[in-house]
């Protein structure tokens, strides 16, 4: 590590005086709450939301469903640096992953939605990702769909049929049925010692030690604690040229795109790190390839410390210790129009008609 830092947080004193009592190190880390239903969030509602949420005729092409950019067989995103939605056109930013996205005290990396039903409501009439004109046309497919019409008054009650309010109500519930709990880390917190390895051990020391557990704390490493407010930190916060060149780190301004506060300038949410080695590539642009290679520019850019390479091995051995158990998930058969298609009008949404 070079001793030169800037960063003199308290972390690296703390972890220096308790160095010998790894669970006392990992004080700022929790393990992963074993549930995140919400009130309300009946089997009814989280199995209509798993349908909706695989049913790629929410989009105009009928080709593109939530899944689609957030594969829930691996790890919640797409793989691709930036998503492709319908007609092949392609956004600015790469899909975080959804699994554990309720431990999140905002939505999207500029954290312009509060709640995970208000981010449910953008996608669907987004024209670079599942592009339907607005959300009256994804409301009149569904309801051409006699099985979702009884689906809706099942989970809503009668009268309460199809909405878009109820709709993402649905998506959301399933949503909260997307955490990973008992990870190594977890199983460590819990007092098993043994449930991380040696290298995994000194790399939880050095993620507290180094202080990168300054932003990324709590259950899901993301800086969320229950009922805490949304935080936006600056992204690069040391502006490392080489790195903010190589990776581009200056285009998107983040949240202040959101807020409209020049203050805001380059702030970004503290994504989870749970699942992180699932969720390559890496950062809000996906333009870091690799684990090892955004352990080292975050050290540099964020706390102003260059890691050798044994201690970015040690911090992606720890990464790894963060992936949890996955629930089973069986894929929905969806309701279809008898004999009918509901994709009326794909040939309206082509590329050149936007
Ligand atoms: C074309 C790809 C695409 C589709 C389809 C899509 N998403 Fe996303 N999703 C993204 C991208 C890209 C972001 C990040 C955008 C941003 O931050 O500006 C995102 C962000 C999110 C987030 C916020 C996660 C976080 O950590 O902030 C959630 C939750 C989410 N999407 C759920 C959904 C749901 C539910 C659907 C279906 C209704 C959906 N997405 C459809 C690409 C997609
Ligand atoms: C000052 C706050 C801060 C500190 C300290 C910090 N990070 Fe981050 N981290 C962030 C933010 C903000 C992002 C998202 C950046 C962006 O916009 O792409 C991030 C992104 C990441 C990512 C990529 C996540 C993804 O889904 O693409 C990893 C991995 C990561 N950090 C690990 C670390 C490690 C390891 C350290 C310590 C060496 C560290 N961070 C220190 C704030 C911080």
């Amino acid at each position: 590590m070079n001793t030169s830092r800037i960063f003199t947080a308290c972390h690296c004193v703390l972890a220096g005086a308790i160095l010998f009592s790894p669970l006392a190190i990992a004080q700022d880390l929790e393990p992963l709450p074993a549930s995140a239903a919400a009130d309300g969030d009946t089997p009814e509602k989280v199995e209509l939301g798993k349908k909706l949420f695989f049913d790629p005729r929410l989009s105009a092409t009928g080709t593109v469903s939530c899944n689609s950019c957030h594969n829930l067989m691996e790890g919640g995103d797409d793989s691709r640096a930036t998503s492709m939605g319908v007609n092949g056109l392609t956004g600015p930013r790469n899909a975080p992953t959804v699994w554990n996205s309720v431990f999140q005290a905002s939505q999207f990396w500029d954290g312009r939605a509060e709640t995970l039903e208000e981010q449910a409501k953008g996608p669907m009439v987004a024209d670079v990702e599942m592009g339907m004109v607005g959300h009256d046309q994804v409301i009149s497919r569904i309801k051409e769909i006699p099985g979702y019409v009884d689906e809706f008054a099942a989970a809503f009650g009668n009268g309460n049929g199809v909405t878009i309010e109820n709709a993402v109500k649905a998506i959301a519930a399933f949503e909260r049925t997307l955490i990973t709990p008992g990870s190594a880390l977890d199983r460590y917190l819990a007092g098993d010692t043994r449930a991380m390895s040696e290298a995994q051990a000194r790399g939880m020391e050095l993620f507290e030690s180094v202080g990168c557990v300054e932003c990324h704390s709590g259950p899901a490493l993301n800086g969320w604690h229950p009922a805490s407010d949304a935080e936006f930190v600056e992204f690069p916060r040391y502006n490392d040229l080489s790195y903010t060149s190589k990776y581009d780190l200056e285009t998107d301004r983040g949240r202040s795109k959101a807020s409209g506060d020049d203050g805001d300038d380059h702030h970004f949410k503290v994504p989870t790190l749970r699942n992180i080695t699932l969720t390559a590539p890496y950062l809000h642009n996906g333009q870091v390839p690799s684990l090892d290679e955004v352990c080292r520019l975050m050290a540099e850019t964020q706390i102003g410390v260059e890691l050798t390479d044994a201690e970015v091995a040690d911090l992606v051995a720890f990464m790894n210790a963060l992936q949890g158990e996955f629930p089973e998930i069986t894929l929905p058969r969806l309701p279809v129009r008898s004999g009918e298609t509901v994709i009326h009008d794909s040939k309206s949404f082509t590329v050149g008609n936007e």
